[in-house]
C-alpha cells in the first residue's frame, strides 16, 4: 500500500471510492434514502472537482488502484475519510489515519476533529477520538445522524491508535 498526495485529474476516481464506501460500508448504519442523500448518483461534477482540489486529500493505493482517501485541513479538521468498498478491513483506514497523525505532527497541530458517520464512529474511537456531540443534519432534506468527534494531540504528537488497549 502506498499513501501519497492527491494528483489533479483523479477526482472522478475519488468519487467512485466515495460512492463505493458510503453505499457498501455504511449501509448497515443508514437507510437507503439516507445513503442516497449522502452520496447521490447524480452530482455536480464541477463542484466535486473544486471540493477535492480544495481538500487536497491523501490517497491510498494498492497495486495502482485507489483504495481510499482522506484529508487534513489546516485547522486539524478531517473533512473526508473514505475507504473503498472493495478494500474494507485491510488496514487502509488505519494507514490513512496514521498518515494524518504524521502530517499533523509535522504541522504542529494540537487537535484533530471530524464529523464522523455512525459507520465510522467505532473506527475513530479506536484511534483515540472522543465524541463531543451527537447531531442530526438535514442533507437534501433527509435527516442523517453523525457525531462531532475530536482528539487532543500530545505535545510530541506521537501516534496512539488505540489508547483503550494501552498500545502505543
Ligand atoms: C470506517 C472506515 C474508514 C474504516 O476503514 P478500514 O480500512 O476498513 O479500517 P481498518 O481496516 O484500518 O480497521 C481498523 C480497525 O477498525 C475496525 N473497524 C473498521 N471499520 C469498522 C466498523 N464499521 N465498525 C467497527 N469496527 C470497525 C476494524 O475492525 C479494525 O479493528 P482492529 O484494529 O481491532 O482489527 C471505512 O469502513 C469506511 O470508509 N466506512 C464508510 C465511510 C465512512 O463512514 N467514512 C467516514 C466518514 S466520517
Amino acid at each position: 500500500m502506498l499513501i501519497r498526495d492527491f494528483i489533479s485529474g483523479e477526482e472522478t476516481e475519488l468519487r467512485r471510492v466515495f460512492m463505493s464506501s458510503v453505499h457498501t460500508l455504511a449501509c448497515d448504519f443508514y437507510t437507503k434514502e439516507q445513503l442516497n442523500a449522502w452520496a447521490p448518483a447524480a452530482y455536480d461534477q464541477e463542484k466535486w472537482i473544486s471540493k477535492i482540489a480544495a481538500l487536497r486529500p491523501f490517497v491510498a493505493t494498492i497495486g495502482g488502484r485507489v483504495a481510499g482517501y482522506a484529508d487534513l485541513q489546516e485547522s486539524g479538521y478531517i473533512d473526508h475519510f473514505f475507504v473503498s468498498g472493495d478494500f474494507p478491513g485491510r488496514g487502509i483506514g488505519s494507514a490513512l489515519m496514521q498518515h494524518i497523525h504524521e502530517v499533523a505532527a509535522k504541522r504542529g497541530l494540537l487537535q484533530l476533529s471530524a464529523h464522523v458517520s455512525l459507520s465510522a464512529e467505532t473506527f475513530f474511537t479506536k484511534h483515540g477520538f472522543l465524541i463531543d456531540e451527537r447531531q442530526t443534519l438535514a442533507v437534501m432534506g433527509i435527516p442523517i445522524g453523525n457525531s462531532r468527534m475530536s482528539k487532543a494531540l500530545l505535545a510530541n504528537n506521537s501516534f496512539k491508535p488505540n489508547p483503550l488497549r494501552g498500545s502505543a
